[in-house]
Protein backbone atom coordinates (compact mmCIF):
# COMPACT_ATOMS: atom_id res chain seq x y z
CA UNK A 1 0.00 0.00 0.00
CA UNK A 2 1.12 3.54 -0.72
CA UNK A 3 0.78 6.54 0.92
CA UNK A 4 0.87 10.27 0.21
CA UNK A 5 0.45 12.91 2.79
CA UNK A 6 -1.58 16.25 1.55
CA UNK A 7 -0.03 18.52 3.88
CA UNK A 8 -1.65 21.40 5.60
CA UNK A 9 -0.64 22.00 8.84
CA UNK A 10 -3.48 21.06 11.15
CA UNK A 11 -5.53 20.09 7.93
CA UNK A 12 -2.83 17.46 6.65
CA UNK A 13 -4.29 14.15 5.72
CA UNK A 14 -2.99 10.81 4.08
CA UNK A 15 -4.25 9.28 0.43
CA UNK A 16 -4.11 5.13 0.89
CA UNK A 17 -3.80 3.93 -2.53
CA UNK A 18 -3.78 0.43 -3.68
CA UNK A 19 -5.27 -2.59 -4.40
CA UNK A 20 -7.62 -3.28 -0.75
CA UNK A 21 -7.27 0.15 0.39
CA UNK A 22 -10.58 0.41 1.58
CA UNK A 23 -10.28 -2.56 3.80
CA UNK A 24 -8.32 -0.31 6.25
CA UNK A 25 -10.98 1.99 6.97
CA UNK A 26 -11.37 0.80 10.71
CA UNK A 27 -8.24 1.33 10.94
CA UNK A 28 -7.43 4.74 9.59
CA UNK A 29 -10.80 6.11 11.48
CA UNK A 30 -9.41 4.95 15.10
CA UNK A 31 -6.25 7.43 14.24
CA UNK A 32 -8.01 10.55 12.63
CA UNK A 33 -11.73 10.15 14.56
CA UNK A 34 -11.19 8.20 17.88
CA UNK A 35 -13.96 9.75 19.55
CA UNK A 36 -16.38 8.71 16.52
CA UNK A 37 -19.08 6.45 17.58
CA UNK A 38 -21.04 6.77 14.65
CA UNK A 39 -20.79 6.64 11.26
CA UNK A 40 -23.12 7.38 7.64
CA UNK A 41 -21.93 6.03 4.74
CA UNK A 42 -23.40 7.59 1.39
CA UNK A 43 -23.05 6.16 -2.00
CA UNK A 44 -24.70 5.55 -5.51
CA UNK A 45 -26.64 2.38 -6.77
CA UNK A 46 -24.55 1.62 -9.07
CA UNK A 47 -21.07 1.55 -6.61
CA UNK A 48 -23.67 -0.75 -4.03
CA UNK A 49 -24.25 -3.12 -7.01
CA UNK A 50 -20.89 -3.50 -8.21
CA UNK A 51 -20.16 -4.38 -4.65
CA UNK A 52 -18.18 -1.80 -2.95
CA UNK A 53 -19.71 -1.73 -0.26
CA UNK A 54 -19.49 -5.42 1.02
CA UNK A 55 -17.02 -5.95 3.53
CA UNK A 56 -16.68 -1.98 4.78
CA UNK A 57 -16.36 -2.17 8.62
CA UNK A 58 -15.76 0.67 10.56
CA UNK A 59 -16.64 -0.93 13.51
CA UNK A 60 -18.83 1.75 14.91
CA UNK A 61 -22.55 1.90 14.13
CA UNK A 62 -22.98 2.47 10.72
CA UNK A 63 -26.00 3.42 8.62
CA UNK A 64 -26.05 4.10 4.43
CA UNK A 65 -27.89 6.66 2.57
CA UNK A 66 -28.32 6.19 -1.33
CA UNK A 67 -27.91 9.31 -3.62
CA UNK A 68 -29.17 9.66 -6.91
CA UNK A 69 -26.88 9.55 -9.75
CA UNK A 70 -26.32 11.89 -12.34
CA UNK A 71 -25.56 15.93 -12.54
CA UNK A 72 -29.13 16.60 -11.57
CA UNK A 73 -28.67 15.24 -8.65
CA UNK A 74 -25.71 17.28 -7.08
CA UNK A 75 -28.27 19.72 -5.87
CA UNK A 76 -29.09 21.98 -2.98
CA UNK A 77 -32.03 19.47 -2.17
CA UNK A 78 -29.76 16.18 -1.84
CA UNK A 79 -27.82 18.54 0.57
CA UNK A 80 -30.73 18.85 2.26
CA UNK A 81 -32.30 15.57 2.14
CA UNK A 82 -28.71 14.46 3.38
CA UNK A 83 -28.68 16.47 6.49
CA UNK A 84 -31.89 15.61 7.41
CA UNK A 85 -30.95 12.09 7.30
CA UNK A 86 -27.92 12.84 9.45
CA UNK A 87 -30.02 14.22 11.92
CA UNK A 88 -32.29 11.24 11.91
CA UNK A 89 -29.54 8.73 12.19
CA UNK A 90 -28.06 10.64 15.60
CA UNK A 91 -25.04 12.03 14.13
CA UNK A 92 -23.05 14.50 16.37
CA UNK A 93 -20.15 16.76 16.16
CA UNK A 94 -17.93 13.88 16.56
CA UNK A 95 -19.16 11.48 13.99
CA UNK A 96 -18.18 10.87 10.92
CA UNK A 97 -19.71 10.78 7.01
CA UNK A 98 -17.80 8.54 4.76
CA UNK A 99 -18.15 9.03 0.95
CA UNK A 100 -17.84 5.64 -0.85
CA UNK A 101 -18.18 6.76 -4.92
CA UNK A 102 -17.12 8.78 -6.94
CA UNK A 103 -16.42 12.75 -7.46
CA UNK A 104 -20.34 13.14 -7.38
CA UNK A 105 -20.50 11.65 -4.17
CA UNK A 106 -17.20 12.61 -2.62
CA UNK A 107 -18.23 16.40 -3.67
CA UNK A 108 -21.61 16.41 -2.42
CA UNK A 109 -20.96 14.33 0.63
CA UNK A 110 -18.49 16.34 1.30
CA UNK A 111 -20.34 19.86 1.26
CA UNK A 112 -22.98 18.32 3.25
CA UNK A 113 -20.38 16.96 5.83
CA UNK A 114 -18.81 20.59 5.65
CA UNK A 115 -22.36 22.09 6.02
CA UNK A 116 -24.12 19.92 8.85
CA UNK A 117 -23.19 21.09 12.26
CA UNK A 118 -21.10 23.60 10.59
CA UNK A 119 -18.27 20.81 9.62
CA UNK A 120 -17.73 17.49 10.91
CA UNK A 121 -15.54 14.66 9.71
CA UNK A 122 -15.72 12.68 6.39
CA UNK A 123 -13.22 10.29 4.59
CA UNK A 124 -13.47 8.99 1.41
CA UNK A 125 -12.93 5.76 -0.26
CA UNK A 126 -13.22 7.07 -4.45
CA UNK A 127 -14.17 4.19 -6.91
CA UNK A 128 -13.40 6.11 -9.68
CA UNK A 129 -10.57 6.47 -11.45
CA UNK A 130 -11.19 10.31 -11.88
CA UNK A 131 -12.03 10.74 -8.09
CA UNK A 132 -8.80 8.87 -6.78
CA UNK A 133 -6.60 11.17 -9.20
CA UNK A 134 -8.58 14.33 -8.97
CA UNK A 135 -11.92 15.00 -7.23
CA UNK A 136 -11.40 12.88 -3.93
CA UNK A 137 -8.03 15.12 -3.08
CA UNK A 138 -8.02 19.14 -2.12
CA UNK A 139 -11.39 19.63 0.03
CA UNK A 140 -13.13 21.52 -3.09
CA UNK A 141 -16.64 20.17 -2.18
CA UNK A 142 -20.06 21.55 -3.78
CA UNK A 143 -23.33 20.91 -5.66
CA UNK A 144 -24.51 23.05 -8.36
CA UNK A 145 -27.51 25.31 -9.13
CA UNK A 146 -29.58 24.92 -12.32
CA UNK A 147 -27.39 28.19 -13.30
CA UNK A 148 -24.05 26.45 -13.68
CA UNK A 149 -22.18 23.84 -12.32
CA UNK A 150 -20.54 23.92 -8.40
CA UNK A 151 -21.44 27.19 -7.82
CA UNK A 152 -22.29 26.30 -4.24
CA UNK A 153 -19.39 24.66 -2.35
CA UNK A 154 -17.18 24.95 0.56
CA UNK A 155 -13.26 24.09 0.94
CA UNK A 156 -13.73 21.30 3.35
CA UNK A 157 -10.18 18.88 3.61
CA UNK A 158 -11.49 15.13 4.38
CA UNK A 159 -9.70 13.63 7.37
CA UNK A 160 -8.24 10.50 4.92
CA UNK A 161 -8.68 9.62 1.24
CA UNK A 162 -8.99 5.59 0.04
CA UNK A 163 -7.61 4.95 -3.54
CA UNK A 164 -8.10 1.62 -3.91
CA UNK A 165 -7.42 0.52 -7.33
CA UNK A 166 -9.68 -2.89 -6.76
CA UNK A 167 -12.42 -0.69 -7.17
CA UNK A 168 -11.48 0.09 -10.52
CA UNK A 169 -12.53 -3.08 -12.49
CA UNK A 170 -16.45 -2.53 -12.25
CA UNK A 171 -16.02 1.18 -14.18
CA UNK A 172 -17.75 1.30 -17.41
CA UNK A 173 -15.03 2.17 -20.24
CA UNK A 174 -16.78 5.64 -20.69
CA UNK A 175 -15.56 6.40 -17.05
CA UNK A 176 -12.14 4.69 -17.26
CA UNK A 177 -11.24 6.91 -20.57
CA UNK A 178 -12.66 9.82 -18.48
CA UNK A 179 -9.89 9.37 -15.63
CA UNK A 180 -7.16 8.71 -18.19
CA UNK A 181 -8.00 12.08 -19.80
CA UNK A 182 -7.36 13.91 -16.74
CA UNK A 183 -4.52 11.21 -15.92
CA UNK A 184 -2.99 12.60 -19.24
CA UNK A 185 -3.16 16.71 -17.83
CA UNK A 186 -1.39 15.65 -14.61
CA UNK A 187 1.55 13.70 -17.58
CA UNK A 188 2.25 17.67 -17.98
CA UNK A 189 2.24 18.96 -14.68
CA UNK A 190 5.36 18.08 -12.92
CA UNK A 191 8.80 18.80 -14.26
CA UNK A 192 10.47 16.08 -12.18
CA UNK A 193 9.76 13.05 -14.81
CA UNK A 194 9.54 12.67 -18.35
CA UNK A 195 6.20 13.19 -19.53
CA UNK A 196 5.94 9.76 -21.06
CA UNK A 197 6.82 7.71 -17.71
CA UNK A 198 2.91 7.99 -16.67
CA UNK A 199 2.21 5.51 -19.35
CA UNK A 200 4.21 2.75 -18.49
CA UNK A 201 3.37 2.50 -15.00
CA UNK A 202 1.32 -0.08 -12.91
CA UNK A 203 -2.12 1.43 -12.09
CA UNK A 204 -1.34 1.89 -8.38
CA UNK A 205 1.91 3.30 -9.67
CA UNK A 206 -0.06 5.82 -11.78
CA UNK A 207 -2.57 6.91 -9.35
CA UNK A 208 -0.08 7.45 -6.82
CA UNK A 209 2.10 9.45 -8.99
CA UNK A 210 -1.11 11.81 -10.25
CA UNK A 211 -1.91 12.09 -5.95
CA UNK A 212 1.46 13.17 -5.22
CA UNK A 213 1.66 15.86 -8.05
CA UNK A 214 -2.19 16.83 -6.83
CA UNK A 215 -0.99 17.02 -3.37
CA UNK A 216 1.83 18.91 -3.53
CA UNK A 217 -0.04 21.96 -5.41
CA UNK A 218 -3.16 21.68 -3.27
CA UNK A 219 -0.53 22.06 -0.07
CA UNK A 220 0.88 24.95 -2.15
CA UNK A 221 -2.48 26.71 -2.66
CA UNK A 222 -5.53 24.95 -1.17
CA UNK A 223 -8.19 27.75 -2.23
CA UNK A 224 -7.00 28.13 -5.30
CA UNK A 225 -5.94 31.56 -5.26
CA UNK A 226 -3.22 31.03 -8.04
CA UNK A 227 -0.88 27.86 -8.06
CA UNK A 228 -3.80 25.51 -7.80
CA UNK A 229 -4.79 27.22 -11.58
CA UNK A 230 -2.38 24.34 -13.21
CA UNK A 231 -4.98 21.63 -12.42
CA UNK A 232 -7.55 23.55 -15.10
CA UNK A 233 -4.53 22.58 -17.75
CA UNK A 234 -6.76 21.79 -20.87
CA UNK A 235 -9.92 22.62 -18.91
CA UNK A 236 -10.79 25.87 -20.85
CA UNK A 237 -11.32 24.44 -24.46
CA UNK A 238 -12.57 21.29 -22.84
CA UNK A 239 -15.74 23.69 -20.75
CA UNK A 240 -16.38 25.06 -23.58
CA UNK A 241 -16.79 21.63 -25.60
CA UNK A 242 -19.10 20.46 -22.89
CA UNK A 243 -21.08 23.55 -22.83
CA UNK A 244 -21.57 23.15 -27.17
CA UNK A 245 -21.94 19.22 -26.22
CA UNK A 246 -24.91 19.99 -23.82
CA UNK A 247 -26.61 22.89 -26.60
CA UNK A 248 -26.40 19.84 -28.92
CA UNK A 249 -28.30 17.79 -26.41
CA UNK A 250 -31.25 19.65 -25.48
CA UNK A 251 -31.53 20.43 -29.52
CA UNK A 252 -31.67 16.61 -29.67
CA UNK A 253 -28.45 16.13 -31.59
CA UNK A 254 -26.28 13.24 -30.92
CA UNK A 255 -23.30 13.82 -32.39
CA UNK A 256 -20.10 13.02 -31.39
CA UNK A 257 -19.59 16.34 -29.49
CA UNK A 258 -22.90 15.81 -27.43
CA UNK A 259 -21.43 12.37 -26.37
CA UNK A 260 -18.01 14.07 -25.37
CA UNK A 261 -17.24 13.14 -21.84
CA UNK A 262 -15.71 15.17 -19.22
CA UNK A 263 -12.32 13.64 -19.37
CA UNK A 264 -12.17 12.95 -23.11
CA UNK A 265 -12.89 16.59 -23.95
CA UNK A 266 -10.01 17.33 -21.42
CA UNK A 267 -7.78 14.95 -23.41
CA UNK A 268 -8.57 17.31 -26.34
CA UNK A 269 -8.16 20.41 -24.73
CA UNK A 270 -5.20 19.21 -23.49
CA UNK A 271 -3.90 19.01 -26.77
CA UNK A 272 -5.50 22.22 -27.88
CA UNK A 273 -3.56 24.28 -25.25
CA UNK A 274 -0.05 23.03 -26.32
CA UNK A 275 -0.98 24.01 -30.04
CA UNK A 276 -1.85 27.62 -28.87
CA UNK A 277 1.63 27.59 -26.34
CA UNK A 278 3.66 26.43 -29.32
CA UNK A 279 1.56 29.10 -31.85
CA UNK A 280 2.52 31.87 -28.77
CA UNK A 281 6.13 30.94 -28.81
CA UNK A 282 6.17 29.66 -25.52
CA UNK A 283 7.15 25.74 -26.58
CA UNK A 284 8.51 24.43 -29.23
CA UNK A 285 6.82 21.25 -31.92
CA UNK A 286 8.54 18.68 -30.21
CA UNK A 287 6.84 19.56 -26.96
CA UNK A 288 3.53 19.74 -28.89
CA UNK A 289 4.07 16.30 -30.47
CA UNK A 290 5.13 14.64 -26.79
CA UNK A 291 1.81 16.18 -26.31
CA UNK A 292 0.18 13.91 -28.34
CA UNK A 293 2.07 11.13 -27.84
CA UNK A 294 1.03 11.09 -24.38
CA UNK A 295 -2.72 11.62 -25.42
CA UNK A 296 -3.00 8.53 -28.12
CA UNK A 297 -0.43 6.52 -25.59
CA UNK A 298 -3.45 6.58 -23.26
CA UNK A 299 -5.99 5.56 -25.73
CA UNK A 300 -7.59 8.81 -25.82
CA UNK A 301 -8.68 10.98 -29.08
CA UNK A 302 -6.30 13.13 -31.04
CA UNK A 303 -8.53 15.42 -33.31
CA UNK A 304 -11.17 17.62 -32.35
CA UNK A 305 -14.62 16.38 -33.58
CA UNK A 306 -16.23 17.55 -36.54
CA UNK A 307 -18.49 20.15 -37.08
CA UNK A 308 -16.91 22.97 -34.75
CA UNK A 309 -17.26 26.29 -34.67
CA UNK A 310 -14.09 28.05 -33.86
CA UNK A 311 -16.00 31.68 -33.55
CA UNK A 312 -18.34 29.70 -31.18
CA UNK A 313 -15.96 27.83 -29.06
CA UNK A 314 -14.18 30.91 -28.53
CA UNK A 315 -17.45 32.59 -27.10
CA UNK A 316 -18.12 29.72 -24.93
CA UNK A 317 -14.27 30.16 -23.75
CA UNK A 318 -14.87 33.66 -22.91
CA UNK A 319 -18.03 32.45 -20.69
CA UNK A 320 -16.25 30.34 -18.78
CA UNK A 321 -16.41 31.33 -14.74
CA UNK A 322 -12.88 30.67 -14.59
CA UNK A 323 -11.51 32.77 -17.45
CA UNK A 324 -12.35 36.59 -15.46
CA UNK A 325 -14.11 38.02 -18.41
CA UNK A 326 -10.75 37.40 -21.34
CA UNK A 327 -9.19 34.48 -22.84
CA UNK A 328 -7.41 33.00 -19.99
CA UNK A 329 -5.44 29.72 -20.67
CA UNK A 330 -3.13 27.36 -18.33
CA UNK A 331 -0.36 26.70 -21.02
CA UNK A 332 2.81 25.21 -21.16
CA UNK A 333 5.83 27.00 -21.41
CA UNK A 334 9.54 27.49 -20.57
CA UNK A 335 8.48 27.94 -16.71
CA UNK A 336 5.97 24.58 -16.49
CA UNK A 337 2.80 25.10 -16.70
CA UNK A 338 1.11 28.41 -15.71
CA UNK A 339 -1.81 30.46 -16.25
CA UNK A 340 -1.92 33.34 -18.99
CA UNK A 341 -4.35 35.76 -19.19
CA UNK A 342 -5.30 38.05 -21.75
CA UNK A 343 -4.61 35.33 -24.97
CA UNK A 344 -4.67 36.82 -27.97
CA UNK A 345 -8.61 35.85 -29.96
CA UNK A 346 -6.73 36.21 -33.19
CA UNK A 347 -4.29 33.43 -32.31
CA UNK A 348 -6.81 31.39 -30.06
CA UNK A 349 -9.05 30.62 -33.56
CA UNK A 350 -5.89 29.83 -35.95
CA UNK A 351 -5.29 27.33 -33.49
CA UNK A 352 -8.43 25.99 -33.81
CA UNK A 353 -8.84 26.21 -37.25
CA UNK A 354 -5.28 24.48 -37.43
CA UNK A 355 -6.95 21.62 -35.01
CA UNK A 356 -9.95 20.97 -37.68
CA UNK A 357 -12.53 23.33 -36.37
CA UNK A 358 -14.35 25.09 -38.74
CA UNK A 359 -14.79 29.17 -39.03
N1 LIG B 1 -13.86 18.44 -6.10
C1 LIG B 1 -13.02 18.42 -7.11
O1 LIG B 1 -11.87 18.85 -7.00
C2 LIG B 1 -13.47 17.82 -8.41
C3 LIG B 1 -12.54 17.61 -9.44
C4 LIG B 1 -12.97 17.01 -10.62
C5 LIG B 1 -14.31 16.62 -10.75
N2 LIG B 1 -15.17 16.86 -9.74
C6 LIG B 1 -16.59 16.44 -9.85
O2 LIG B 1 -16.63 15.02 -9.94
C7 LIG B 1 -17.80 14.62 -10.62
C8 LIG B 1 -17.44 13.57 -11.64
O3 LIG B 1 -16.88 12.49 -10.95
P1 LIG B 1 -16.65 11.06 -11.61
O4 LIG B 1 -16.04 11.25 -12.95
O5 LIG B 1 -15.96 10.24 -10.60
O6 LIG B 1 -18.14 10.57 -11.92
P2 LIG B 1 -19.34 10.16 -10.97
O7 LIG B 1 -19.01 10.31 -9.54
O8 LIG B 1 -20.55 10.86 -11.47
O9 LIG B 1 -19.45 8.59 -11.28
C9 LIG B 1 -19.82 8.16 -12.56
C10 LIG B 1 -20.73 6.94 -12.48
O10 LIG B 1 -19.96 5.80 -12.11
C11 LIG B 1 -20.57 5.12 -11.01
N3 LIG B 1 -19.49 4.47 -10.29
C12 LIG B 1 -18.63 5.01 -9.41
N4 LIG B 1 -17.70 4.13 -9.07
C13 LIG B 1 -17.97 2.98 -9.73
C14 LIG B 1 -17.35 1.72 -9.79
N5 LIG B 1 -16.21 1.46 -9.13
N6 LIG B 1 -17.92 0.76 -10.58
C15 LIG B 1 -19.05 1.03 -11.30
N7 LIG B 1 -19.66 2.23 -11.30
C16 LIG B 1 -19.12 3.20 -10.52
C17 LIG B 1 -21.30 6.21 -10.27
O11 LIG B 1 -22.31 5.69 -9.44
C18 LIG B 1 -21.82 7.07 -11.41
O12 LIG B 1 -23.01 6.53 -11.92
C19 LIG B 1 -18.41 15.87 -11.25
O13 LIG B 1 -19.54 16.24 -10.50
C20 LIG B 1 -17.30 16.91 -11.10
O14 LIG B 1 -17.80 18.22 -10.97
C21 LIG B 1 -14.78 17.42 -8.58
Amino acid sequence: MKRVTVSLNDRSYDVVIGSGARHTLAVEIGRCAPFAQRVVIVTQPSVVAAGWLEGIETGLAQSVIEIGEGEDEKSLSTIQSLCSQFVEAGLSRNDLVVAVGGGMVSDVAGFAAASYHRGIRYVTIATTLLAQIDAAIGGKTGVNLPEGKNLVGAFHQPSVVFCDTDCLATLPPKEQACGRGEMAKYAFLSGETPSTALLNETIDDQVARCVAIKAAIVAADEMESDRRMVLNYGHTLAHALEAVGLERRAQGINDRVAELAHGEAVALGVLFAAALAENLGRIDHERVELHKSVIEGFALESSLPSGLSGVVLIERMERDKKAHHDLTFVLDGPRGVEAVTGVDRSVVLTTLLEMGAEQ
